[in-house]
């Protein structure tokens, strides 16, 4: 006790001495925005009269605020996007003390056509709409006087996307305030040229910004700070950098017996960069850095640390269910520990750059990213999207994704690109801009990259050449990757010779024989499967063999728009999850995969249209809820125990029924019904299932793995009876009063044995008291047009979740649920500071 006091005492003190002495502010800027949706070519003036608008707190998606129930065709694939343009604005002072500093404001992401103003001075447009930037504020900022930051955001131009991209600023906004000295946007670069479990070296480059109208001295520190926040050792040198410019200085740490980055222990140091002027810290900075050494050996796969790992990696979209695309940190964080319980230990960024909160929660919990800028280049995939930007803004966008996450030790792969059609000839005219091809021809003609001859190159292989060099000069520590969804070696991507990597989508019978065609290199499966799955929803594989697995090329009569759970439902260019897994695991020269996708997204509702609104393509349903697939992951990709039957026992008298259990570390699993063996089964080599056709009794189900002839696991799923009451279950019962932290509830009804019913879908309705919000309600129904902010929900499947958000008020949080024929039920949140 008296340790913690002391404790407690000590971080007090650093505490206040840190806030007091704060020599730069990384101001949180998200609470108090005005909005409104419409165009008003005056509102970016100081005087503008929004008292009339909405306030609400960044980040902000407006278009998840609609329903889903009319079949807009703005979004390809039936999910409703409503777009338009907004307004948002914000009135903020800084105090006279502030005089001499310097202000930026920080964006994230705004989705898109952003164009930004402070006081009626523009400061400029991005039309990205993933990427991250920067505002100089400060010769326009008035202290002690009202200013006012306003932002017009266009997403009126409609398809853009061929997923939900949300609209708005849908991700964090800071306020930096810094001293004229300082640490220049992104502005260290720390790198790690010698890795061993000996020792590590440590290059840091530091790019300090001067805005003082005369040049300046500055000692420059870089301190080594292990995860507990001890310092290691540090180094410090001279810089002088001339007035109103940037000077740069390279310095070196070495460390012996340095604690390695991995995907198990994903252990973080940091640097922190000090500048001092005549002894004064001026400016503070810190870099996350993970030691870590890899390399992909074109025979053998990926490794970590001399260790061999096969990376078993899902892509994802950013939108985060019924939030939209508006980030929470804690959502992300969610989501990746869904992840990390099934084992998979890879992210990709599909296909765009991805929020800093996801890279930084990849670093400290051990994913292996690989960041993605395009999924276009110069030739669209929907009428309006990047492709009419790309040749302006793509070496602007690709040099600031690097800048942005080089220092992210989660990241091993830059991908370049998803898909782009200039992997062929033949679509050229359409988008061909004369001009911009000649530029791009004249740069790569100056380029003589692996032995490859640029002028023999089709211009699509050196815009190729051009982007990897963009990628290479800013960070060469990374290999380049592109996902291709032509695997020949005619492919103009290929053919530039400037991929490190080949990254295969789909087409697994180009696997194998790999090295026929790609002799020498590496392969990573950059995207594989699209199985479809509607969690809890099934048709049974021994009744449909003739179209096993199902494909909508293939008859596909599908009334209900649902596909089936038992992995046996893909697209025409996918696999099922098995076969895909099968091969990554069998074969060693393939490095890994990420798999089509982690968790169901919205938009893109492939095999169906409208009123389907979002994918059947994720491991996890829209709402997080595992589909059943998920264990037979876990079972592959984890050593815990694994047994997991299905489907649910609701099923008619005289029905068969297959019953499929994903198991491991056991020889064999036994079912029983209604305490009858119906037999030991053991999964083969080819096969990370066994099933048995089971008429149907009511009753248990039960199934026992054993290991040795031990029981290792059981598990059972019984029939239910009626419903009588309603349960709420939530992932946390106390969470931060920070406006921010979320609780995820789940939601089912249970029969009088206290059972959740697998097939429930009443209509509940949800109230709230207290210091929180319903930040969205969802049940993974890919079909449910109902707005995913409306605070009712039928379950889908026996389960619906209901996401509550903290205020800034510590105390409690109620959450009440309704439905007809039942008790009312309540849940307690406590939120604390
Ligand atoms: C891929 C594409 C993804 C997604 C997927 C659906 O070809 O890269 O973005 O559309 O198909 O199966």
């Amino acid at each position: 006790m008296k340790r913690y006091y002391i404790l407690l005492l000590i971080s007090t003190i650093l505490l206040s001495c840190t806030t007091q002495d704060k020599v730069r502010d990384t101001a949180d800027f998200t609470d108090n925005w005005k909005f409104c949706l419409g165009d008003d070519s005056l509102a970016y003036n100081i005087q503008y009269d929004d008292s009339k608008w909405r306030t609400l707190n960044l980040p902000h998606d407006w278009s998840i605020e609609a329903d889903f129930s009319s079949d807009n065709p703005a979004t390809p694939g039936g999910g409703a996007l409503p777009g338009g343009i907004g307004w948002y604005r914000k009135e903020f002072t800084v105090g006279k003390s502030k005089e001499d500093k310097n202000f930026y404001i920080d964006f994230d992401g705004i989705y898109w056509n952003s164009k930004v103003w402070i006081n009626g001075h523009f400061l400029g447009e991005r039309p990205n709409g993933y990427i991250s930037f920067r505002y100089d504020l400060t010769p326009y900022i008035k202290p002690e006087e009202k200013n006012v930051i306003a932002v017009r955001v266009d997403n009126s131009q409609q398809p853009n996307s061929r997923w939900y991209s949300g609209s708005g600023i849908y991700r964090n906004v800071w306020l930096v305030t810094v001293n004229p000295v300082h640490v220049d946007h992104w502005g260290t670069y720390v790198t790690t040229p010698v890795v061993s479990e000996q020792k590590a070296e440590i290059k840091i480059i530091s790019n300090i910004r001067n805005t003082e109208s005369t040049s300046q001295n500055a000692d420059i520190y870089s301190i080594l700070v292990d995860a507990k926040g001890r310092e290691i050792t540090q180094t410090n040198g001279k810089l002088k950098i001339d007035a109103q410019a940037n000077g740069e200085i390279e310095q070196s740490i070495s460390i012996e017996k340095p604690v390695l980055w991995s995907v198990e222990n994903p252990y973080l140091y940091k640097i922190i960069t000090q500048i001092k002027q005549n002894d004064k810290i001026v400016d503070e900075y810190e870099t996350p850095l993970g030691i870590r050494y890899f390399s992909f050996d074109a025979e053998k796969g990926f490794f970590l640390n001399g260790k061999s790992v096969k990376i078993k990696g899902v892509c994802n979209h950013h939108d985060l269910g019924c939030l939209g695309a508006a980030v929470n940190t804690r959502a992300i964080e969610r989501q990746l520990e869904m992840l990390k319980e099934m084992g998979c230990n890879g992210i990709r960024t599909a296909h765009n750059p991805p929020a800093p909160e996801l890279l930084d929660l990849c670093d400290k919990m051990g994913f292996i990213v690989m960041d993605e800028t395009f999924d276009m280049w110069r030739k669209k995939k929907s009428p309006y999207d990047y492709s009419q930007y790309f040749p302006e803004w793509h070496e602007k966008d690709l040099t600031d994704l690097i800048l942005r996450d080089r220092n992210h030790p989660s990241i091993f792969m830059w991908c370049i690109g998803n898909e782009v059609l200039e992997q062929w000839s033949h679509i050229d005219a359409d988008t061909l801009d004369l001009q911009q091809a000649n530029m791009v021809l004249n740069f790569a003609n100056t380029l003589d990259k692996k032995n490859v001859k640029p002028k023999e190159l089709h211009i699509n292989s050196l815009l190729t050449v051009k982007l990897a060099d963009i990628v290479r000069k800013i960070d060469p520590t990374r290999p380049i990757i592109t996902g291709n969804n032509e695997t020949e070696p005619s492919n103009h991507i290929f053919r530039s010779g400037a991929m490190d990597i080949i990254g295969f989508n789909y087409h697994e019978y180009n696997w194998i024989d790999f090295h026929e065609k790609f002799p020498n290199q590496s392969l990573i499966i950059t995207e594989s499967t699209s199985a479809l799955m509607s969690r809890g929803y099934y048709q049974m594989p021994s009744d449909s063999m003739s179209i096993w697995p199902e494909r909508w090329d293939k008859p596909f009569d599908r009334p209900v728009h649902h596909c089936s759970s038992y992995d046996n439902c893909h697209v025409p260019w996918g696999t099922t999850h098995e076969d895909t897994w099968r091969l990554v695991k069998k074969y060693d020269h393939i490095s890994g995969v990420y798999l089509w996708t982690g968790f169901d997204y919205l938009g893109e509702p492939t095999p169906f249209w409208w009123p389907s609104r979002s994918s059947y393509f994720g491991i996890m349903d829209l709402a997080g809820f595992p589909k059943d697939i998920y264990y037979m992951y876990q079972s592959e990709w984890t050593d815990k125990d694994v047994l997991h039957i299905f489907p649910h026992w609701n099923w008619q008298e005289g029905q068969d029924i297959d019953v499929w259990a994903y198991y491991n570390n056991a020889d064999e699993v036994e079912l029983f019904l209604n305490g009858k063996s119906l037999g030991k089964k053991s999964k083969t080599d080819d096969q990370f299932h066994v099933f048995w056709r089971v008429p149907y009794k009511k009753g248990t189900l039960k199934a026992i793995s054993y290991k040795n002839g031990r029981e290792v696991m059981t598990k059972e799923v019984k029939t239910t009876g009626e419903a009588v009451s309603i349960r709420l279950t939530a992932d946390r019962q106390t969470i931060k009063a920070d406006g921010k932290d979320l609780s995820f509830v789940t939601v089912e009804i249970l029969d009088a044995e206290g059972n959740a019913i697998p097939v429930a879908d009443n209509l509940i309705d949800f109230s709230i008291e207290g210091n929180g919000f319903i930040a969205g309600t969802d049940n993974g129904d890919p079909t449910d047009s109902n707005s995913l902010k409306k605070p009712s929900r039928k379950l889908f499947n026996g389960k619906a979740l209901v996401v509550v958000q903290s205020n800034k008020n510590s105390g409690k949080i109620i959450l009440k649920a309704k439905s007809d024929g039942f008790e009312d039920v309540s849940i307690e949140i406590k939120t604390s500071k």
